[in-house]
């Protein structure tokens, strides 16, 4: 495959549901406004010449140890092995925001440096927290990503070409942190101490206003984003005193609760200071996200007309699945942070599989048509329910009749499910935890 020529031409600034178009990445320590180019890490290429035939790549693959097996099942065939490991070259830190039901970044990485070149779109139609595009940045790639949850836009898009951590200090000081005392959000004392509370409510104001002015900038939207990471969380790391892990924020009413059972009162904790700790974990591995274009949207995965048909190289992705998600009450705290009401995110949720297959086929149409001819999609459905429902096979039907090529169904089983057959459910008492991704192909 050769290098793809930029076609979609996603090159301007805009707002709202817009594409973006960012500048060119910088290096932590570079000074504002300075290119760097020459600090981010060659993009990636292929890891071996490949046979050409990806299907034929997975049967040979034993990089860990183990070969390929492989099952077929009603005519699918299965690759099971353990194709990537967190034990592996550990992924950038520039990854580590949370997210519910994230993938890590070594399932797109492996597709990203097998089926695509230097200067190829690749994207991902449920983004996230932007696993895909911000490691399709990492490798070279032009990064394009949409969500219904303009939450994952926020979280995305300044981890691709991030500010230099000067500026970011930079801003920290200048945001005027002494004129906001007073919490005018009394109930969050549940979360907050007081004077925390103040700065919270302080820099969402100053973001909010600056936003409706127009002039929210990179690093403005850089420092929204740790602050939306560092809301609620169960560590000194965060804004908050001891509550859920920071995707799951929950209701004053037990946040109320478990601050009675641990005895706990909100600690003060120093904003600025906590947002610079997050931005220096997450800049500390050297080589920084960097993309020239980019496309990003904030809508639904079977309309995205801004995608110019034929252009998408890979699209590497993971649909909701089946569980219902009660996002009003999850996301909640985030949502008025970034100052949007969570009612009117609409969100796709399916209790039932036939119609959950009908809305993985009309993302597919969708996929059809944007990838290029020779194009991949990876579509990664997990196990769930306890591994009664093979949601891959769904995935399968829902791709009959399109122009599309069903390779095959993928199992990349982690160490400790190893022994198990992939199909059973002894080992999966705990939910997820093997990846299955059914690979297609464009024709
Ligand atoms: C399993 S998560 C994807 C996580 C992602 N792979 C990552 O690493 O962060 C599924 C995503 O689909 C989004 N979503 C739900 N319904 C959608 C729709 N109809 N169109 C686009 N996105 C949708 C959710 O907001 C959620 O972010």
């Amino acid at each position: 495959m050769g290098a793809h020529a930029r076609t979609s031409g996603p090159g301007v600034a805009a707002g709202g549901n817009g594409p973006l178009f960012a500048g060119i990445g910088r290096h932590p320590s570079a000074p504002a406004g300075q290119a760097m180019l020459a600090t981010v890490a060659a993009p990636a290429g292929r890891p071996g010449p490949g046979s050409g035939d990806f299907a034929v790549d997975l049967e040979n693959f034993s990089e860990f140890g183990a070969p390929t097996r492989i099952e077929t099942v009603d005519g699918v065939r299965y690759f099971i092995n353990e194709f990537w490991t967190s034990r592996q070259r550990q992924a950038n830190r520039i990854h580590e925001v949370s997210y519910r039901a994230c993938f890590k970044p070594q399932l797109p990485r492996f597709y990203i440096e097998r089926l695509t070149d230097p200067n190829d779109i690749v994207y991902d139609p449920f983004m996230g927290r932007g696993t895909t595009p911000v490691e399709a940045a990492l490798a070279g790639r032009i990064p394009y990503g949409n969500d219904t949850n303009p939450l994952s836009r926020a979280f995305t898009e300044p981890r691709i070409n991030p500010p230099a951590l000067s500026e970011i200090a930079a801003r920290l000081e200048a945001i005027p942190w002494q004129t906001y005392t007073q919490a005018q959000h009394g109930e969050l004392a549940a979360f907050y101490h007081p004077e925390t509370l103040a700065q919270i409510e302080g820099l969402r104001h100053w973001l909010l206003e600056r936003q409706d002015a127009g002039r929210l900038d990179p690093v403005d939207k850089w420092i929204r984003m740790i602050a939306l990471n560092r809301l609620t969380g169960h560590s000194s790391g965060f804004f908050s005193v001891y509550t859920l892990p920071p995707n799951q924020a929950v209701s004053l009413e037990r946040q109320r609760i478990i601050n009675q059972r641990r005895n706990q009162v909100p600690p003060r904790r120093d904003v600025p200071a906590l947002i610079a700790r997050k931005s220096r974990s997450l800049l500390s591995s050297g080589v920084l996200p960097a993309a020239r274009a980019l496309l990003l949207l904030t809508g639904q995965s079977h309309e995205t007309p801004r995608i110019r048909s034929g252009t998408v190289a890979l699209t590497v992705t993971s649909p909701p699945f089946l569980d219902i998600v009660d996002y009003v009450t999850d996301n909640w705290l985030r949502c008025w942070f970034l100052g949007i009401d969570p009612r009117a995110v609409k969100l796709s949720q399916f209790r039932n599989v036939d119609r959950w297959q009908r809305f993985v086929r009309s993302t597919l149409v969708e996929l059809a048509r944007i990838t290029k001819s020779g194009g991949h999609i990876a579509f990664e459905v997990g196990e769930v329910r306890n591994g009664t429902v093979r949601l891959e096979t769904h995935v399968v039907a829902a791709a009959r009749g399109l122009p599309l090529n069903v390779l095959g169904v993928m199992v990349n089983q982690q160490e400790f499910t190893k022994t198990s057959n992939c199909w059973g459910i002894a080992n999966n008492r705990r939910g997820t935890n093997s990846n299955r991704i059914v690979v297609m192909r464009k024709t």
